[in-house]
């Protein structure tokens, strides 16, 4: 089979339009795809593929993902998807997915490297042209969820895992998002922002999402996960990257920077929809 191919839907949704951070984002991840992996190759390749986060935290250790063996994992926002091919050498039967050609070139070349063929998906982790029910596990180390509306995402992941799937994936704190100087990229010890306020977070030529603790766990639940776990990441003493300066390292040894979930499907319960899912 085609890297880039796979089943079709079984019942084909209509065309939805790019939503302006799509159309932001997609362009960046375009035009970045080969300095990001430039600047941070020391870390994306430092060890075990299978490393979470800043610091490339071994999954060896975390176990978040758990037994992958013999699963179908989707990987959102998979990038030069080092993460799928170590799954799919390992005995996962793996998706990735990201909506930049560029990354997905690099996917391509990892996957020759690492001698392992399993299908890419080109298209946004908002609306995935993929079965209901077709993953035991969907899961991004800093990927689509850092980058798309939770709003869309968290749904678009519920409908796309079988009952009792994981769904784990790292991504910032809103600790950081509130201390955060956005125009000089410095973290300092006051809070910037309003808490309440968290959604949608504009840093020029990117934009993120965040959400208060309390709202991320309302939409896990309205859409049948709960939370198994939320690791709020202090880096170990020696542990090094090359995502932050040294001023920000030094912040992250007292405030978490990341933070990793894990959240499962409910084996029973279908899905609740609010009224006003932001409320
Ligand atoms: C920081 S990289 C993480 C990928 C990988 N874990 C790594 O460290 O290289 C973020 C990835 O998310 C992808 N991405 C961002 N928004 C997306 C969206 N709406 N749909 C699919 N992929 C998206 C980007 O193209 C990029 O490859």
């Amino acid at each position: 089979m085609s890297p880039r191919t796979t089943r079709p839907a079984k019942i084909p949704r209509p065309p939805r339009r790019t939503s302006s951070h799509e159309r932001t984002n997609r362009t960046l991840w375009e035009r970045d795809a080969r300095a990001y992996e430039r600047r941070n190759a020391e870390t994306l390749e430092r060890g075990d593929p299978m490393g979470w986060g800043m610091w490339h935290l071994p999954e060896r250790k975390l176990r978040i993902l758990g037994d992958f063996r013999g699963k179908d994992v989707l990987e959102l926002g998979c990038g030069a998807a080092r993460w799928s091919v170590a799954l799919a050498q390992r005995g996962a039967h793996v998706v990735g997915l990201d909506f930049s050609a560029a990354r997905l070139e690099q996917a391509r070349a990892e996957m020759r490297a690492g001698k392992v063929d399993f299908p890419l998906v080109e298209a946004s982790a908002e609306s995935v042209p993929l079965p209901s029910a077709r993953f035991d596990i969907v899961f991004c180390d800093w990927g689509a969820v850092t980058f798309t509306d939770p709003y869309r995402t968290v749904p678009e992941v519920a409908r796309l895992l079988r009952p009792g799937g994981l769904f784990a994936f790292s991504n910032s704190s809103p600790f950081r998002t509130l201390c955060e100087d956005r125009k000089r990229d410095r973290l300092g010890p006051r809070l910037r922002y309003d808490y309440f306020d968290l959604h949608r977070v504009e840093y020029g030529d990117e934009v993120n999402f965040q959400l208060p603790y309390g709202r991320w766990i309302r939409l896990f639940r309205d859409h049948s996960l709960e939370v198994e776990d939320l690791l709020e990441v202090q880096p170990p003493a020696n542990a090094r990257t090359t995502y932050l300066s040294a001023a920000s390292q030094a912040w992250a040894r007292r405030w978490p920077i990341e933070v990793i979930w894990r959240v499962r499907k409910s084996s029973s319960t279908p899905g609740r929809t609010r009224a006003n899912p932001r409320v």
